[in-house]
């Protein structure tokens, strides 16, 4: 989207078409309802969706959210609507912004991704699929589907061959060679790549001396994992040719900066949003003026420049 100032913020993901490269992260903006009436859409790249499964899911007991410094745990479960209310009652608010929609979606084997993402390619008004593949695979003994090369390639394939809209394979950051998930992701057909998913982590109460989340443990988010979520954003975009969304912490518009800067051609926004519901209008205008004041003219200039060395 070019504008007054000549800089040029849209990007091209493949098919998928972005007017401006920031959107939020899926699972920390609901269906976009509760944000309707306290931030504007207008600059978003595109609205992503609380991971969708075929069934309704109510999720992890409470307490399922807990502060850290730096972060935020969260054991949410993927608690969410399923499939048949996401389509009668949340696509239909999510159409009416002409903004891209991309839908986040898991499955407990491979067979449910495939069947869900061939139902949610039947839907109008769906632009992209997001594969939230850190989900536990229940056949493999709970082990998370993106742990294992082999999985991440049958799991991609599967899902490409039954949707034809863009892939995105959102990435857990919780394996050996992220490089190498990367690799099979993009041979097995993902059009994109997104990372990173939050890291398992606890909290304790040492006055009652339980776990503060109900189910023992969670996953981090927020600032307390941008350096290592920007590292792996660099390794993914060094071994792939597909672009890549990176985020993990993206709190202020000069991490965002550093992401277009370590490879990724759009990012997303999570944990921030809970403090300041305005950060994606605020991470734009920080692009467009780090973009003016050194002399870029369209956001591709950055993406992967950074360089080692003096
Ligand atoms: C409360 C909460 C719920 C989340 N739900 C999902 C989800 O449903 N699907 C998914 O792929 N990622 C989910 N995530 C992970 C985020 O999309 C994102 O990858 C992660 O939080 C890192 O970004 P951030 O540090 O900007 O929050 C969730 C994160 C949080 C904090």
């Amino acid at each position: 989207m070019s504008n007054n100032t000549g800089i040029s913020l849209s990007v091209k993901l493949g098919k998928l078409h972005l007017n401006y490269p920031v959107m939020p992260a899926s699972g920390t903006f609901g269906y976009g309802e509760e944000f309707s009436d306290i931030t504007d859409f207008t600059v978003f790249g595109a609205l992503v969706t609380k991971g969708i499964s075929l069934e309704p899911s109510n999720g992890n007991e409470m307490p399922r959210i807990c502060e850290t410094p730096c972060g935020l745990i969260n054991s949410i479960g993927l608690e969410n609507v399923g499939f048949k209310r996401f389509k009668k009652e949340k696509l239909p608010f999510l159409k009416k912004f002409n903004i891209p929609v991309i839908v986040n979606f898991f499955g407990k084997s491979i067979e449910e991704y495939r069947i869900l993402a061939s139902e949610l390619s039947g839907l109008d008004g769906v632009s992209a699929l997001e594969a939230n593949i850190s989900c536990p695979n229940v056949k493999e003994g709970g082990r998370a589907f993106g742990a294992d090369p082999e999985i991440v390639y049958d799991l991609v394939s599967s899902v490409k061959e039954s949707s034809k809209l863009p892939l995105i394979v959102k990435l857990s950051p919780l394996v050996t060679d992220i490089s190498l998930i990367a690799e099979v992701a993009e041979k097995a057909g993902a059009d994109i790549l997104s990372l990173i998913n939050t890291f398992p982590a606890t909290h304790i109460d040492i006055s009652t001396r339980k776990f503060t989340l109900n189910r023992g443990y969670g996953g981090l988010s927020g600032p307390a994992i941008k350096p290592v979520a920007l590292k792996l954003v660099n390794d993914v975009h060094n071994a792939v040719r597909i672009p890549v969304i990176g985020m993990g912490g993206i709190s202020l518009w000069q991490d965002a900066v550093e992401f277009f800067l370590a490879g990724a051609s759009a990012i997303a926004v999570g944990t921030a949003a809970f403090i300041n519901p305005n950060i994606i209008t605020e991470i734009i205008a920080g692009l467009k003026g780090y973009l003016l004041n050194n002399g870029f003219k369209s956001i591709y200039e950055i993406i992967g420049i950074a360089s080692a060395g003096k």
